[in-house]
Order: C-alpha cells, then sequence, then structure tokens
C-alpha cells in the first residue's frame, strides 16, 4: 500500500499541492484518531488539508474534544497536538511532516526543531477476540528521533479536557486521578444519567486518560492555560490534582500527564497513553414478558475495575501493534488484489465501521455474566440514532463477514431474539431495535419505520450469509418459524412492491421498485437454501420454484423497452438507479439473475457514470458510495468495476469535505449531500467480502 502512494498524489495533484506534507495514502475527509464506539470517536477534520496541530480534534458530530499535546526540545516546547492558546508562554508549532492512516492506525510525523516526533492513533480492530473488541480504549504512542545527529534533551506532554465526557460545556463534571502501577485521570458528568444521550453523547459512564507508571512519569490537573504552561515553561508536571469540580467550560480543567525521555541520541522510547471512555451497564434490552435486561460490555466479564482493563491493554500495546499491523497488511494485500485506490478507501473504512458497535454480554439470575449471551449493538450515526437498524447493518455487512461473520450475527441477534418473543405485531422484519441508542427497547406498538420488504429481505439475506460463511445449520433451525414467516410475507409481497420506502429512505417512498422487489426476490431463494439446509425439502422446492418464476416475470416489468437497463420502476422507461440489491446473487451464490442481467447492468452504468460516479437513480443527482461498492462487486468488466470504485475513492480523496467519511454525497461534484461517520461504509469491503477472507 505504501508503494502505491506516489499514484495517489499523481492523481490528486491539485490538492496534494496545496498540503505542505504527505498523504499516504490519499488525504481523507476526516482522519480516524481514536475511533472504538459510538461513544469513543475522535477525528482530525482535514477539508484541502488541517495539520495535527492546526485544529482541535473533534467528536465525529464535529464537537471540539480538547486533546492537546507539546514535546520540549531543549527547553524549547513545540506543540505538535491540538491548537491551544497559553498566554504568556512561548510554544512554536511543529511543522508536519506527513500523514499515513491504515485500517488501525493513523500516524503523524512532525519536526519539532532538530528532533521528529511520530504521533500514532491506532485504535485496535479484533476481529478474532470479541472480549478484546469490546474494550472502548485507543492508544496514542509518542517516539521521538533526532534529525541532526546530535543529541537533544527530550520530554513529552498531553492532556484531554473534560469535552470528553461532554453533552453541553455547562454541565459540572468530576475527577480523580489515580497513580500506581498506572497513572489514570478518571473524569465523568457528576449528574450520571443511564442510558441517556445528550448531543448523541453518552451521559453515564467516565472517560479515562492514562499512561503506564514509570521514571520520569508526571501528571496534573487543573486548569488548561496554567497545566499547560506548567509543561511548557518547566518540562514537568507538579503531581498536584485540582479539586475544584466545575463545569466543563468553567477554567476548562485538563487532565495531563508528562514524560521524560532523557536525552536521546537516536530513536527514543516509545511512550503510550491510552484514552477511553466505558460505562456500565452499556444498554438495555427487551426481552420477553416486556422485561427490561441490562447488558454490560463484554470486556466487564473479564476485568473488575476499569484500571484493571486499563494496565492490561498499555501493558499489551507492543503485541497489540503487532496485531494490528498484521491484520491491516492483510486488508491491504487482499484489497490491493482489486487497487490501490481500492486499498485505501477500504483501510479508511474499516475502523469508522467497527467505532459503531458495542459487544455486550447478561447476566443470569445469580448476578454472574452468562458469557453464552453475547449480543453486539450498533448505532446507526448521523442519519438518526437507531439501534440495529437491520437496513444499516445490512450495508455493513461486508466488513462484519469478511472480518469475523460471528460479528455478523451477533448483531442480527438481539432482533431474532425479540421477534421471537412474539411481541412484535407486524408479520414482517422489524426495521431496528430501538428508536434511541443505547435503548434496545424494540416496537411493541409496531410503529418502528416501516420498511417491510426491504427489512425481511436484508434478514433473510444476511442470515444465510452467516451460515454459509461459519457452516452453523443449527442457527437456521433456532428461528425457523420466524425466517420462514418473513419469506411468506415475502412470497406475497414483493413481486409486485406496494408503495413502501427502501432503505434509501430519503429519496421518498415509490411503487414497483425494481431493486426493492429483487431483494425480497433473493430473500425467497435464500429461504429455500436454508429449508434444503436442514432438510425441509419441501419448503426448499417451493420457495425455489417460487424465487425462479418471480425472477422472470420481474425481469419482464423492470427491463427498459429497449433492453438497455433495468427501470428505477416497473414500466418507467426512463428510470434508472444503482440495482445493488443484485450483489446479494453473488454473494450467497444462489444463481436467480440471468447473466445477461448483470451484463446489461455493466454495460448502462459505463454510460451514465457523473465525475464522482453513478447516481443513486433518476430522481436526482446525488449517490451512495456504499450501493456503489455493491454494484462494483457484481459488475461483468474489471474497467466499470474499476470506473465506480475509483469514482468513490476519488469522492473520498476530494479534499472538498470534512466530516468523518459520509456515504451520501453529489456524483457531479463530489459534495457531501447529509450523514457522515456512518457504520455502512463496511459496505465498501463488498469486493473483500466475496472472497471470504475472515480471520476465524
Ligand atoms: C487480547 O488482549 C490480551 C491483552 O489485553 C492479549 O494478551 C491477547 O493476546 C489478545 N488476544 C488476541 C487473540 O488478540
Ligand atoms: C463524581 O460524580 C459521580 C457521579 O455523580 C459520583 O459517583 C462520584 O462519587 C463523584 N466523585 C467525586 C470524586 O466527587
Ligand atoms: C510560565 O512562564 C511565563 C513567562 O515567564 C509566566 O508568565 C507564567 O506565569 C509561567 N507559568 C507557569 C505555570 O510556570
Ligand atoms: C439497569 O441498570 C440501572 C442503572 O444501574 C438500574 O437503575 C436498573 O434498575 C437496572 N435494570 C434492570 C432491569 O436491572
Ligand atoms: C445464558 O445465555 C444462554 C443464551 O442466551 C441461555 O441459553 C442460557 O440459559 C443462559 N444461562 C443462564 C444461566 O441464564
Ligand atoms: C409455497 O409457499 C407459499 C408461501 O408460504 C404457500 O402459500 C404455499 O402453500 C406453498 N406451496 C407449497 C406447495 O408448499
Ligand atoms: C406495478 O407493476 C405492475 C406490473 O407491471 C402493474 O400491474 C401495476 O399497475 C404497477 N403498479 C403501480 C402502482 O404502478
Ligand atoms: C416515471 O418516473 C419519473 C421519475 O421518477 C416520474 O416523474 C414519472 O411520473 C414516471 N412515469 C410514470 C408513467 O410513472
Ligand atoms: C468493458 O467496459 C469498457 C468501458 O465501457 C469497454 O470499453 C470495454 O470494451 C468492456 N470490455 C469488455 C470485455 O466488454
Amino acid at each position: 500500500m505504501r508503494s502505491v502512494a506516489s499514484t495517489t498524489v499523481l492523481l490528486f495533484l491539485p490538492i496534494c499541492q496545496a498540503l505542505s506534507w504527505t498523504a499516504t495514502p490519499f488525504s481523507p475527509a476526516s482522519y480516524p484518531l481514536a475511533v472504538r464506539s459510538p461513544y469513543l470517536s475522535a477525528w482530525l477534520p482535514q477539508g484541502g488539508g488541517t495539520a495535527l496541530n492546526q485544529a482541535w480534534p473533534q467528536f465525529w458530530d464535529g464537537d471540539t474534544l480538547g486533546w492537546a499535546g507539546y514535546v520540549n526540545v531543549d527547553g524549547v516546547s513545540y506543540n505538535f497536538l491540538g491548537d491551544p492558546d497559553v498566554p504568556n508562554t512561548d510554544a512554536a508549532k511543529a511543522v508536519q511532516k506527513s500523514a499515513e492512516f491504515t485500517s488501525t492506525q493513523t500516524t503523524f510525523v512532525l519536526t519539532a526543531g532538530p528532533v521528529d516526533l511520530t504521533v500514532t492513533f491506532l485504535s485496535p480492530v479484533e476481529p478474532s477476540d470479541l472480549l478484546n473488541q469490546s474494550l472502548p480504549w485507543s492508544y496514542l504512542a509518542l517516539s521521538a528521533a533526532p534529525s541532526d545527529g546530535n543529541s537533544h534533551s527530550v520530554q513529552v506532554y498531553t492532556d484531554i479536557s473534560a469535552e470528553w465526557v461532554f453533552g453541553d460545556d455547562s454541565q459540572t463534571v468530576n475527577w480523580t486521578t489515580l497513580a500506581s502501577d498506572v497513572v489514570t485521570h478518571q473524569v465523568q458528568l457528576e449528574s450520571q444519567d443511564v442510558f441517556n444521550e445528550v448531543n448523541d453523547r453518552i451521559q453515564q459512564g467516565s472517560a479515562y486518560y492514562s499512561t503506564l507508571n514509570s521514571a520520569g512519569v508526571t501528571y496534573q490537573t487543573g486548569q488548561d492555560i496554567v497545566v499547560r504552561a506548567q509543561f511548557i515553561n518547566h518540562s514537568t508536571l507538579s503531581n498536584t490534582q485540582d479539586t475544584n469540580f466545575r463545569s466543563i467550560s468553567d477554567d476548562w480543567p485538563v487532565f495531563a500527564l508528562a514524560h521524560d525521555l532523557g536525552t536521546i541520541s537516536g530513536p527514543s522510547d516509545t511512550v503510550v497513553y491510552s484514552v477511553g471512555h466505558a460505562r456500565d451497564p452499556a444498554i438495555e434490552y427487551l426481552i420477553a414478558n416486556d422485561a427490561l435486561q441490562n447488558r454490560s460490555s463484554y470486556f466487564w466479564s473479564q476485568y473488575s475495575t476499569a484500571t484493571d482493563a486499563i494496565t492490561t491493554f498499555l501493558g499489551d500495546y507492543d503485541n497489540a501493534l503487532t496485531r494490528a499491523t498484521a491484520f491491516d497488511a492483510q486488508v491491504s494485500a487482499d484489497a490491493s488484489s482489486i487497487s490501490s485506490n481500492y486499498a485505501g478507501l477500504v483501510a479508511l473504512s474499516v475502523r469508522q465501521g467497527f467505532g459503531a458497535i458495542e459487544i455486550t454480554v447478561s447476566k443470569d439470575s445469580s448476578g454472574e455474566y452468562n458469557t453464552s449471551d453475547i449480543m453486539t449493538f450498533l448505532k446507526e450515526i448521523s442519519s438518526d440514532g437507531n439501534v440495529n437498524t437491520i437496513d444499516v447493518i445490512y450495508p455493513a455487512w461486508p466488513l462484519f463477514l469478511y472480518t469475523n461473520p460471528v460479528i455478523g450475527r451477533d448483531l442480527i441477534l438481539p432482533l431474532l431474539a425479540y421477534q421471537e418473543t412474539g411481541q412484535y405485531p407486524n408479520q414482517w422484519a422489524c426495521h431496528d431495535m430501538g428508536a434511541t441508542y443505547p435503548k434496545a427497547l424494540g416496537h411493541n406498538d409496531g410503529n418502528d419505520e416501516k420498511m417491510p420488504i426491504e427489512e425481511s429481505g436484508n434478514m433473510l439475506i444476511m442470515s444465510l450469509s452467516y451460515v454459509q460463511a461459519a457452516n452453523d445449520k443449527s442457527f437456521i433451525t433456532s428461528y425457523y418459524n420466524l425466517l420462514d414467516q418473513w419469506t411468506r410475507y415475502l412470497v406475497d409481497n414483493t413481486l409486485i412492491p406496494g408503495d413502501q420506502i427502501s432503505t434509501d429512505d430519503f429519496a421518498g417512498a415509490l411503487a414497483n421498485q425494481t431493486n426493492l422487489a429483487i431483494k425480497g426476490i433473493i430473500g425467497i431463494k435464500a429461504m429455500s437454501v436454508m429449508a434444503d439446509l436442514v432438510g425441509n425439502s419441501a419448503d426448499a422446492a417451493n420457495y425455489s420454484s417460487i424465487a425462479s418464476s418471480y425472477v422472470t416475470q420481474w425481469q419482464g416489468f423492470a427491463t427498459s423497452s429497449d433492453g438497455l437497463h433495468l427501470t428505477l420502476a416497473y414500466n418507467n422507461d426512463s428510470t434508472w438507479g444503482l440495482s445493488y440489491n443484485m450483489y446479494a446473487d453473488k454473494l450467497l451464490k444462489t444463481n436467480l439473475i440471468p447473466s445477461s442481467v448483470y451484463e446489461m447492468q455493466t454495460a448502462w452504468y459505463s454510460t451514465v457514470d457523473e465525475e464522482y460516479g453513478v447516481p443513486l437513480d433518476t430522481r436526482h443527482t446525488y449517490t451512495k458510495s456504499d450501493w456503489q461498492s455493491l454494484t462494483a462487486a457484481f459488475m461483468t468488466n474489471t474497467t466499470v468495476r474499476d470506473m465506480l470504485i475509483d469514482a468513490v475513492q476519488s469522492y473520498a480523496a476530494d479534499g472538498l469535505n470534512s466530516v468523518p467519511l459520509s456515504d451520501w454525497y453529489w456524483a457531479n461534484n463530489g459534495v457531501v449531500q447529509g450523514f457522515q461517520a456512518r457504520p455502512v461504509v463496511g459496505g465498501h469491503l463488498a469486493l473483500v467480502s466475496r472472497e471470504m477472507f475472515h480471520v476465524v
């Protein structure tokens, strides 16, 4: 991946000329810094290019997250992280030389006088160890090296503000510092409100900022300008605590840690910090008989205190880095088999997808963790705060299928278990597990956002996809009746779809949607395959013959009269759209749709692309990056496949946007239309998922 950087730079010369540093593989709209859960989500917005010390990090929604860093070299202070203003002090700005992202890491190198500082933000992606994946902590690692061949005295400093537990600036926070094997600052809202958010931030739990204790470590809490001035002036902190608890913006309390690296004549030791946001319980979930269940982040089943988790997490840094680097290399190698542009797009998407999920465990009646009961929850993010939205898990599915299909299963499990209780009144699959994260309270009134064909098809397709990947037939047996109920709904409704919305609800409802109909038909076929796998040959034959008959009729309704393309809606020749649901027929190897239809769509898309891709459909010029990726995965011609991938990548790298990667943008000008930081970018992995190189 690194070796292709020069190609990328050449392709995007106008933007890279404006950058005074190298950006590998490209300069994204926003760099992921610490992205591991819906509430641990720190980014560095870019636009045309913003150095690590030219702006404050932001929460995914754009709110500031105070995170400052200084390095002192021979008594001269340089700011390398955040954009603080400390009156009456002299600190220069370190000069950024490079920025690079991989699937798990974002690394900046900045020059601080005669020393180069390497700043690595590592948010582990641990698909083969779900307990490790559930840890809502991320690493910041620093190392310095002289660039002039001489020896230099070097100290480093970082802090976080109470904005990491923000809802709004006026809220009162309190904090403590523990200095034992680790030095940990813990900060929380004084007024805790379990399971409730303000401005997308959970009003519960604590933020932690920590480092392993060793000689040369100092700490301090207090007003931002006082604590930062202390380090700038003295290269060390005072090991004192401010106990005047107050609001987040009242003399801005910060939580600081410093290290003396001593006099270095070569690369220094690596200094490692962790930042995290944890709470307990994490999720409120509706079980049978209208009862509520509290669910905890999975890691609590192994660690009795946050300090234990942090100590292990920090102590494991070297191994975590080795695992992460191996993971990055695997993803990069797999994606590079498509193209280097694709590898960059995939690398940018991985943390964002994982950053929307939380892996949880329940307790049994005696209060012990039941580690046989793992469920994973996902926040829709930015479009709304729904819990486990099925048509958001569906586009994200390729990421989870590729890395570990069990994560995919654990994401649909809450919906399956809930609908098994019989409390959801509709015959089709429910849209989501709750309107407002992290309250997974179901929809016993049946008034969830109504996407009957969309969600029933999605559940059947994802179920078979999981079963195929994990070879787990018992899953089918467990949920057979529910899956069959949804299939029967599709048999009655998917060939001539009523005036329903699809997942693209922003585009409005439309009758006879071609792309929606084919999802339902593939769903029926998926049930046929599942019935066959568990020996129900009658259902298998029935659903197989229905699906085949429907596909033939669908082709007749949905092909334009000139035979050049599928329409957006039946019998409307002037319309067309991305028929991205055909992807499932390839994914599941159901071979329902004739190859001539794939060839027709491939040829058609090559004639209708705009500068940044193919529009979603004829109603608007906007498009979706996830759906273009699923579409690219079934193109019969690699030129057209690469046209779609390159278009999405050029949008992701176009320097015109500054939000965590948005999936919804204008195909004609590459500008974001709405949404940001959504897990649906997991769909960008559609071309690697088909090969199923998952790690376990
Ligand atoms: C999980 O993390 C622990 C330490 O936190 C580490 O020892 C272990 O190797 C990790 N497991 C895997 C499979 O990565
Ligand atoms: C801080 O506030 C929390 C939540 O109200 C409370 O449980 C804790 O005892 C307080 N800590 C201190 C040090 O005051
Ligand atoms: C830092 O030095 C400046 C300039 O000498 C001085 O005004 C300020 O009080 C000092 N602050 C601290 C915390 O040492
Ligand atoms: C869930 O946890 C909250 C906060 O600790 C508590 O108030 C509530 O009673 C718990 N609910 C259940 C069902 O245990
Ligand atoms: C643990 O969870 C599993 C899976 O939901 C369930 O079958 C089992 O009964 C639970 N065990 C206890 C002791 O609650
Ligand atoms: C096929 O499935 C449909 C929908 O469930 C059902 O109405 C029909 O009776 C089934 N036919 C046979 C032969 O099983
Ligand atoms: C949907 O398509 C079918 C088949 O062509 C047609 O009979 C029906 O009138 C269409 N419905 C609408 C609302 O256009
Ligand atoms: C065909 O689709 C276009 C665009 O959605 C719409 O304006 C027009 O009314 C449709 N025509 C028919 C006959 O439904
Ligand atoms: C693939 O598509 C491109 C662009 O439309 C076209 O030039 C080329 O001839 C196609 N190749 C094949 C084998 O159809």
